[in-house]
C-alpha cells in the first residue's frame, strides 16, 4: 500500500492541484486530483493480469479546466438535475444556477467538481486513504447553508475503491453527493458490448428536459430491465420513448429495498477482457448513463476521441429533483444531522 503526489497544475486563480497515485499490494492503482476530487485513472487487471486504465478522463489538468463533462468527478452539492433551478424548504423558496437549459445539474456553474479540494493522507493499516475537504459556503450556487463536506477515498487490497461522504450543514438545506466516473472496462472502443446487472425493478421516467415525471416505473418487459445481465448495447435503440428522450441510458434506477443498508446496486462484465465491476452503496438510487452526450468533440487520454457511449456511469444518489417530489426519498440534511453514504466499486475478472 502505498500513496505518492505530484504538482499537477494551477488553476486558473493560481491555486496549486495536486494528482496522488494510490496503489495497493496487487498493483492496483488509482489515480486522484484534489481539483473537484477527480478520479483520473483506475488501472486494474485483466484476465491475463494485464493492467489497464477502465476510466475516462484527461492527462492534463488543463484537460480538466477546458473540456471536461464531470470526468471522474465529485458532484455535488445536488448530484443530477433540479426542475427550473428552484426548490422550496421551510417555506422558502430557493433558485439555483440554471446550467442545463432552464434546469439545474451537478451543482451549478461552479459545483464541488470545479473547486479545490483541501486534501490529507489517512494513516492506515490494509487501506490507502485520502480525505478531501471542502466548505461550501451559504448561498453558493443558490444552496442555503454552510455545508462542510469530506469525501474519503480507500482503495483496499481486495481491488476495491471505497468513497466515504459526509456533509453537515448549520441550516436545512438539500444533498446528494455522487463521483461521476465514466468506466470503459476494455479501455477502448464504446461500452455497448458491456454486460450489466442492476439490481432495480423500477426507475424514474423523465420528461424531455430529463426531469422526472414523479412516476416510478416498473423496468419489466421495458429496455429498462437490466435485472439479468443484458449487453447495454442490446436494446439502447429500441424504439422506447424513454430511451429517444435521453439519446440512450440515463435513468435513475430505483435500488432494491429502501432501506440505508450497503448492497450490490449493479455488476458489469466485459467480455474481452474479463474485467468486472461490482457497484455497491448506500444510497437509494443510481443513475445509470450510457455516455450518450460524448459526440467526439473531447480527445482524452491516449490521444482517445470520446465518442458516443465511449464509457458508461453509475451514479449513486438520491433520485433527481428530489425537493420537488415529495414521494421520493427526502434530501433535507438539517443541522443537527450528518449526512453520510458510501460506495464502492470492486473490481475483478471473470
Ligand atoms: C446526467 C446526464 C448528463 C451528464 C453530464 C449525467 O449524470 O445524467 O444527463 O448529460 O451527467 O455529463
Amino acid at each position: 500500500m502505498k500513496i505518492t503526489s505530484d504538482h499537477f497544475g494551477v488553476t486558473s486563480s493560481g491555486e496549486e492541484v495536486q494528482l496522488f497515485c494510490l496503489t495497493n499490494n496487487q498493483g492496483m492503482e488509482v489515480r486522484i486530483t484534489n481539483y473537484g476530487g477527480i478520479i483520473t485513472a483506475i488501472n486494474v487487471p485483466d484476465r491475463d493480469g494485464n493492467l489497464g486504465d477502465v476510466v475516462l478522463g484527461h492527462e492534463t489538468l488543463e484537460g480538466y479546466l477546458n473540456r471536461s463533462r464531470y470526468f471522474g468527478a465529485l458532484i455535488g452539492r445536488y448530484a443530477n438535475r433540479i426542475a427550473h433551478g428552484r426548490f422550496c424548504l421551510n417555506g422558502i423558496t430557493y433558485s439555483l444556477a440554471k446550467n442545463n437549459g432552464e434546469n439545474h445539474l451537478h451543482g451549478g456553474f461552479k459545483g464541488f467538481d470545479k473547486v479545490v479540494w483541501s486534501v490529507r493522507e489517512i494513516p492506515a493499516a490494509d487501506t490507502a486513504c485520502l480525505q478531501l475537504t471542502y466548505l461550501s459556503k451559504d448561498g453558493e450556487e443558490g444552496y442555503p447553508g454552510n455545508l462542510e463536506t469530506i469525501v474519503t477515498y480507500l482503495l483496499t487490497n481486495g481491488n476495491e475503491l471505497r468513497i466515504d461522504y459526509q456533509a453537515t450543514t448549520d441550516r436545512d438545506t438539500i444533498v446528494n453527493l455522487t463521483n461521476h466516473s465514466y468506466f470503459n472496462l476494455a479501455g477502448s472502443g464504446t461500452v455497448l458490448d458491456h454486460q450489466v446487472t442492476i439490481n432495480a425493478e423500477t426507475y424514474t421516467p423523465v420528461d424531455k428536459g430529463l426531469i422526472p415525471t414523479g412516476e416510478i416505473r416498473s423496468v419489466r418487459d421495458t429496455p429498462l430491465d437490466f435485472t439479468s445481465p443484458t449487453a447495454i448495447g442490446a436494446r439502447i435503440r429500441d424504439y422506447y420513448e424513454q430511451l429517444r428522450l435521453a439519446c440512450g441510458y440515463d435513468h435513475n434506477f430505483v435500488l432494491r429495498t429502501g432501506t440505508q443498508a450497503f448492497r450490490n446496486a449493479a455488476t458489469v462484465y466485459e467480455p474481452t477482457t474479463g474485467r468486472v465491476l461490482e457497484v455497491s452503496t448506500t444510497q437509494p438510487g443510481m443513475q445509470f448513463y450510457s455516455g450518450n452526450f460524448l459526440d467526439g468533440s473531447i480527445v482524452g487520454k491516449g490521444d482517445r476521441v470520446y465518442v458516443k457511449h465511449s464509457g458508461c456511469c453509475f451514479e449513486t444518489q438520491h433520485f433527481p429533483d428530489s425537493p420537488n417530489h415529495p414521494n421520493f426519498p427526502s434530501t433535507v440534511v438539517k443541522p443537527n444531522q450528518e449526512y453520510r453514504h458510501t460506495t464502492s466499486f470492486k473490481f475483478s475478472v471473470a
